[in-house]
């Protein structure tokens, strides 16, 4: 494989500054900076939202206005162009305008979802040729732009334009598949070629499930850890797609997402009290007084102060959570700090709760940036045991300022967190395997028994301070995988780059 710089077009519903429900929209506002100063020309497209602030950013005048095909209805598109400043140089950002299907409060959640995203996958894929970038590879992102893949295989095969054009597809959450009925097929154009049919699948026969096409038609698939990447070959994890994800093993891979290192450092974090790192830690202390002021605890430096920033459902482990957190209250010494929105069961049990406990927890059912870092900064331990974790970003975060993270051992959570052995002395945090209230309710009582040992503490702070979550490693293995789609689409097997070299899984 060559090592020339590549033409990189992400694809994505979501990018951090512009527009964010999930931590797929932190990868997309990070990796392409990293791959940029690797030498990479990468640019990212992106709907034109309304949320998008039109003013905070310098956007160009439409570069192209262009008709997208919609089966019978084609519709107007147009691009704007804002940039990115890097140390490496500008990276684009290309917004696809149309009123009629962005101009609106949300981002996702209406009825013609599916309209909006084909139209967006169309859009760019016709504007590129209107601004005459060739990509070699179009890196997509979840089930809203996977039906750029299988246009690739069938619309657009004989497309001079995009005859070299490689396509990886990353799967961030297989929970969310995007499934309609046979009108989207009419819409994306490809009725003539009818559903996938898969004979483990027999549910695939009679709706599009684009997360389904992705992986079905992507030259190169990855998900962002390599645990979950072996997850979801079962059925436990597959979420009813695993036949598929199995068939398609030899162009399966893990890549463990990182995080943006500048943007997540307490030694230059604007929101929080006092500054600290490796070297000198001693100032969290300030960082945790400053957090139990914000949140209306008592100010004790001293106390075992757990920290979560999740959505409040099940799948973010908020059952388990749910279950043990009175007697947690109830018998312990401990503080607790809540930031995150999600299933108002659980919004109406902890509220009830915080009545009760108004000394101990404290709840911000919201999200704040600000408040997002000071609870990093200011917390002791951070818990997160989800049901499954495609990577999970809270938890490397939570290394970074220090704050041990109690996790269960699934997908990026299993390969980033090592549970804590007295024994040894290794570890930098706290998990457990079976997905249980009372495996959690241990664990929890393990992390508090520790933190009453300083001196062993501070020592599993600085273990957990010292990993290397940036993005330079992971975007040297999304290189690679990138030329490894390249091979598959000028005709090498997947199995023979799999083969070729088997130090990326
Ligand atoms: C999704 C996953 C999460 C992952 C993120 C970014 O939100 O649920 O585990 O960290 O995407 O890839």
């Amino acid at each position: 494989m060559t090592n020339a710089p590549l033409n990189i077009l992400m694809m994505s519903a979501e990018m951090v500054p512009f527009a964010k429900t999930g931590g797929m929209a932190d990868v997309v506002g990070v990796l392409p900076k990293v791959l940029k100063a690797q030498g990479h020309d990468v640019r990212i497209t992106l709907p034109g939202y309304r949320r998008i602030h039109r003013g905070g950013f310098d956007w160009s005048p439409p570069l192209a206005t262009y008709t997208v095909p919609m089966d019978g209805n084609p519709a107007q598109a147009a691009i704007i162009q804002t940039t990115i400043p890097t140390p490496a140089g500008n990276v684009p950002v290309y917004l696809i305008e149309n009123d009629h299907y962005y101009n609106r409060d949300g981002i996702y959640m209406y009825e013609d979802d599916a309209d909006r995203f084909i139209f967006f996958c169309r859009a760019v894929l016709e504007g590129m040729k209107e601004l005459d970038w060739y990509p070699d590879i179009i890196h997509c992102h979840d089930w809203q732009t996977a039906i750029v893949p299988n246009w690739l295989k069938t619309i657009y095969k004989d497309d001079p334009f995009y005859t070299q054009t490689a396509c990886i597809y990353t799967i961030h959450n297989l929970a969310y598949q995007g499934i309609f009925g046979h009108r989207v097929l009419e819409i994306a154009g490809v009725d003539e070629y009818g559903f996938i049919a898969h004979p483990d699948l027999p549910h695939l026969n009679d709706v599009v499930d684009f997360m389904g096409r992705g992986i079905f038609y992507a030259d190169i698939v990855n998900t962002v850890s390599e645990t979950y990447a072996r997850e979801i070959l079962e059925p436990e994890f597959g979420e009813g797609l695993d036949p598929i994800l199995r068939d398609r093993r030899d162009r399966l891979y893990g890549i463990l997402n990182g995080i943006d290192v500048e943007l997540y450092n307490p030694k230059h974090d604007e929101y929080i009290a006092d500054s600290y790192d490796i070297v000198d830690i001693a100032p969290k202390m300030a960082c945790k007084v400053d957090l139990q002021r914000a949140a209306q605890l008592p100010q004790r430096p001293h106390i075992p102060l757990i920290g979560i920033i999740s959505r409040l459902t099940d799948p973010k482990g908020f059952d388990l959570i749910s279950s043990i957190i009175e007697s947690l209250l109830q018998n312990h010494d401990v503080q607790m700090v809540v930031l995150g929105t999600g299933e108002q069961r659980y919004h109406d049990q902890f509220n009830t709760i915080q009545a009760r406990f108004s000394q101990k927890m404290k709840l911000f059912f919201t999200f704040n940036a600000a408040l997002a870092h000071k609870i990093y900064a200011g917390s002791d331990m951070f818990l997160m045991p989800s049901r499954f974790e495609p990577c999970g970003l809270g938890q490397m975060i939570a290394l970074r300022y220090g704050s041990i993270p109690i996790v269960r051992e699934t997908g990026g959570l299993a390969d980033t967190v090592t549970n804590f052995d007295p024994a040894t002395d290794i570890g930098n945090g706290f998990s457990f395997q079976p997905y249980d209230s009372m495996a959690l309710y241990a664990t929890l009582v393990r992390a508090l028994e520790t933190y009453r040992h300083p001196r062993v503490w501070k020592q599993l702070v600085l273990r957990a301070m010292s990993a290397d979550h940036s993005w330079q490693t992971s975007a040297r293995r999304y290189e690679d995988l990138y030329r490894r789609a390249m091979a598959v689409r000028s005709g090498q097997t997947a199995q023979e780059t799999y083969q070729e070299d088997q130090d990326i899984r």
